[in-house]
């Protein structure tokens, strides 16, 4: 293959369904130049409530249609499958595949004083302590309290984001993690970061927020130019929107929260890779 398709071919970016956006958004601003593109499993959402088998099942399905796609490198958007199934795939997967868990990690032991740190995700993923065991691997001494938020999900997808009961339901989830003295947070899910300003208000102005999604963006960064595959030609990248059901609801979504209006989402049967 010449170097110059390679360098043209996509990134690869999954999540479970929308919420993977806020990572697609931040690779798109820190690397405007690279093609993407994105599918979410709209069918089979929510992974946050999912055994680990399952969650690999569908990632390997995921992995193997972006492959159709001719994609150079995979961005596991989804905290959910970066936790419980990137180990697996990575191994299996002959091109770079990175998760969206190391660098949230990295970030917060780069961010934190006292070195104690909340979590917070889906069951699946608090369960997993993948964040607890990546921030050990860097901090060993390191204090590290989760919190699983499932209703966080659901209220960001009903439009919710700065409704007053979102309010109410921070409250109850975090008020333990209030009264702590953790001085970082990580939003460990793909759809916390919409609700940042709240969380953020709630917790007050001692505790550092996390967003692993520029973090991940600036790791695809260093992978692209160490293998030499980075798209750097200045030209606009082109984006590629696919789901696997709901492709009207994707598009509503995507249009509120990216920074320019997405043409067309395709529905494909994700069962059939
Ligand atoms: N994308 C998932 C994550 O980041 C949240 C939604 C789900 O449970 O599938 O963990």
């Amino acid at each position: 293959m010449q170097i110059q398709d390679k360098l043209t071919m996509p990134i690869g970016v999954f999540d479970s369904g929308i919420g993977g956006l806020t990572v697609a958004r931040e690779i798109m601003r820190q690397l405007p130049s690279e093609n993407v593109v994105y599918f979410g499993d709209t069918a089979r959402v929510p992974y946050g409530s999912k055994s680990k088998n399952t969650i690999i099942r569908f990632s390997r399905q995921i992995i193997r249609f972006l492959q159709t796609k001719n994609v150079k490198a995979i961005v596991i958007a989804c905290n959910t499958a970066s936790a419980l199934a990137l180990d697996a795939v990575q191994a299996e997967t002959p091109i770079p595949v990175i998760g969206v868990i190391a660098p949230g990690a990295r970030a917060a032991v780069n961010m934190t004083k006292n070195k104690k740190i909340g979590v917070v995700g889906t069951e699946a993923t608090i369960r997993s302590e993948t964040y607890t065991k990546l921030i050990h691997s860097h901090l060993p001494d390191a204090s590290v309290i989760g919190k699983s938020c499932p209703l966080f999900v659901p209220l960001v997808e009903e439009g919710f984001s700065k409704h007053p009961i979102t309010e109410q339901v921070i409250d109850i989830y975090l008020a333990d993690m209030k009264n702590t003295d953790i001085d970082t947070m990580i939003l460990g899910c793909t759809h916390y970061p919409l609700l940042r300003s709240k969380i953020m208000a709630y917790l007050g102005e001692r505790v550092h927020i996390v967003n692993p999604a520029y973090e991940t963006a600036m790791d695809l960064k260093a992978v692209l130019h160490e293998q030499e595959i980075a798209n750097t030609s200045g030209i606009p990248g082109n984006y590629e929107f696919y789901v696997s059901d709901a492709a009207d609801k994707f598009t509503g979504f995507a249009n509120s929260i990216l920074p320019y209006d997405i043409a067309t989402t395709q529905c494909i049967n994700i069962e059939k890779y």
